[in-house]
């Protein structure tokens, strides 16, 4: 229901916002904004998301009675994919990179002036960077080119304990991540791998001892289990579960014990959780080792 309202009527009656110089703040209101309205539902939610990594200062669009730019985005705000579900069922989900337009491009990269044509390149065919025409815009931001624009990785943290030696092993930062991180299994950088965890069974022994019967495929494909390496003890730097990766994943499984007379409880009641790569790892005290 929100685009009943959220349209680009929302401009009218308001006048083109207004920049300094430098082009990096707004002189004056923002309901329009390269003749479009901020409040337009895609320029509008785009803009919220991108929120601290925005160009400009002085958007008028606040939330939290802030400014917009105090709003974040809990992962990398080029994974389109998070919001146009990747999903045949909805038809429209490749829109992202079919349908390029001043609104819903300029919501993320507000520093671009399509009526001055600032911060856009020239068009050798019109020799002008001035772009107000939003049916032209696919002719040169294809679906390939918005894709591989738009790749979602996160780099690796410096100052995670499983990549400095200096550290000598004292794990710190574990909780960052220790390699790149592809956003978006549709959207993968060249080169780059997902895997699928691929569970054949979950049980408890009558000790209560977990038992996980699993691989990894990767990307999903059937032929290609991976083959973990052979942890060796003292290695610098630390050996990985695979080659070319750092760290694991963890495992973590909810399950129901008696409790309260009653023999089956059908909510879940206790938790067991492991990380995979100590559990590779035999479970050895790695207080000397890298990467732990
Ligand atoms: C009945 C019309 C209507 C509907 C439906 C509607 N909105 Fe709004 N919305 C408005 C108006 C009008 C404003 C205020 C515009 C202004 O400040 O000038 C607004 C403001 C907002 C703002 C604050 C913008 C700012 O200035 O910071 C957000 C966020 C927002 N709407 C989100 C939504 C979402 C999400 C939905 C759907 C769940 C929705 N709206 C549905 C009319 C509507
Ligand atoms: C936080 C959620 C969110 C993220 C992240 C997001 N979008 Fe959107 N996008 C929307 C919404 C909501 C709309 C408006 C849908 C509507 O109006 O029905 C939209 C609309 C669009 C449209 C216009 C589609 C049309 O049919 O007119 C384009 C193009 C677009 N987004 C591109 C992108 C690109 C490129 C990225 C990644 C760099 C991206 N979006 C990331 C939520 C998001
Ligand atoms: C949700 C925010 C968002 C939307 C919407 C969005 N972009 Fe981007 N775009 C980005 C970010 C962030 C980058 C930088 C990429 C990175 O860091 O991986 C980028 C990069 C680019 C680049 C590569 C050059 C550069 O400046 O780094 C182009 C070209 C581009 N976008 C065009 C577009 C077009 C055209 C649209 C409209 C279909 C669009 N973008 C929509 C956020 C967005
Ligand atoms: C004649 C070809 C052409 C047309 C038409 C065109 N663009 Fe571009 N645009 C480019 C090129 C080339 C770049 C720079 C690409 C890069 O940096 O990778 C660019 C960059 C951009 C960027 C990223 C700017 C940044 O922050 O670095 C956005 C956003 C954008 N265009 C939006 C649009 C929109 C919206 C339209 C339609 C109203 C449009 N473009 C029409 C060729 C075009």
């Amino acid at each position: 229901m929100c685009v009943l309202c959220h349209t680009d009527q929302q401009k009218f009656g308001a006048t083109e916002a207004t920049r300094n110089v430098a082009g990096d703040t707004f002189t004056s209101a923002t309901a329009m904004v390269n003749g479009t309205s901020q409040l337009d539902f895609p320029q509008m939610v785009h803009q919220i998301h991108m929120g601290e990594d925005l160009a400009m200062a002085n958007h008028d669009l606040v939330t939290d009675g802030g400014a917009v730019a105090a709003v974040t985005y809990p992962q990398h705000i080029a994974n389109c994919n998070t919001c146009h579900a990747n999903v045949a069922a909805t038809p429209q989900y490749l829109n992202w990179q079919t349908v390029p337009s001043r609104e819903a491009c300029g919501g993320c990269h507000d520093a671009v002036n399509f009526i001055t044509g600032f911060n856009h390149p020239v068009d050798p065919a019109t020799g002008t960077a001035i772009q107000l025409d939003d049916t032209k815009c696919q002719g040169c931001h294809t679906p390939a080119s918005l894709a591989l624009a738009h790749i979602p990785a996160v780099a690796p943290d410096a100052t995670n304990g499983g990549l400095t030696a200096a550290q000598n092993g004292n794990p710190s930062n574990t909780h960052t991540n220790a390699s790149f991180v592809g956003g978006d299994i549709n959207n993968l950088p060249a080169g780059a791998h997902w895997f699928k965890w691929n569970i054949k069974s979950v049980s408890v022994t009558a000790a209560g001892l977990p038992v996980w019967v699993f691989n990894f495929l990767q990307d999903g494909d059937p032929t290609k289990p991976v083959v973990f390496n052979t942890w060796a003890a003292l290695a610098t730097p630390a050996t990985e579960m695979m080659t070319g990766y750092v760290g694991g994943p963890n495992l973590y499984m909810a399950f129901s014990v008696p409790q309260d007379g009653i023999a089956a409880p059908a909510d879940w009641n206790a938790s067991v959780n492991v990380n995979l790569r100590k559990l590779w790892r035999g479970g050895a005290a790695c207080w000397f080792e890298l990467g732990c």
